[in-house]
């Protein structure tokens, strides 16, 4: 009696999440995306994150999820160039969109300025925010609005550091703004 009560429960159990998962399937949403340069023709549900999409179904583990809420910034891409807390965004909503990620950051084998100041630096310990912390500084010297190195802090506060390597991190990121810097007034200077 017990057995045959046993037995029955799980088919029933099964029945409703084999349910459960058509019905999830049948409200998957189509979109498209540019994920470092090559294109996925996917399939999400509604309220699928783009962290979870990036982490979950496509295994780009390289962008971290901290707190999941937009607080600490570890799930920071690229978005059209511009920078967002992948945690907060719904992949839905970013249909036909250029996405790059810390493993789109190094060209040809070649690591991004930014990657390179970051070791040169010291600019990180356990690495848990490293890549939310390269890809925020990609976006904020592509904005072009941080013109000290109060500016890099201050521009950087959305992404937080709990091993505490702020004052590296600042100063990888900033080394790489004045290079910049340097190399834009030396073409100015060479305009005729
Ligand atoms: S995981 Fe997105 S901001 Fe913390
Ligand atoms: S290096 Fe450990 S959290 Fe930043």
């Amino acid at each position: 009696m017990h057995t045959a009560t046993r037995n029955r429960a799980p088919r029933a159990h099964d029945a409703k999440a084999r349910h459960d998962d058509t019905h999830l399937r049948s409200e998957a949403v189509p979109i498209e995306l540019a994920i470092n340069g090559a294109h996925h023709a996917l399939r999400v549900e509604p309220w699928t994150s783009l962290l979870d999409l990036l982490r979950e179904q496509l295994h780009l583990t390289g962008t971290k999820k901290g707190c999941d809420h937009g607080q600490c910034g570890a799930c920071t891409v690229l978005v059209n160039g511009a920078r967002i807390n992948a945690c907060l965004a719904l992949a839905v909503s970013h249909d036909g969109a250029e996405i790059t990620t810390i493993e789109g950051i190094a060209q040809d084998d070649v690591l991004h300025p930014v990657q390179q100041a970051f070791i040169d630096h010291d600019a990180f310990q356990c690495g848990y925010c490293t890549p939310g912390q390269i890809c925020s500084a990609v976006g904020l010297l592509a904005e072009g609005h941080a013109h000290c190195r109060d500016d890099v802090r201050e521009q950087m506060s959305g992404n937080l550091c709990r091993c505490g390597a702020y004052v590296n991190i600042a100063n990888a990121v900033e080394s790489v703004r004045r290079a910049q810097d340097l190399a834009s007034s030396e073409q100015e200077g060479d305009a005729p």
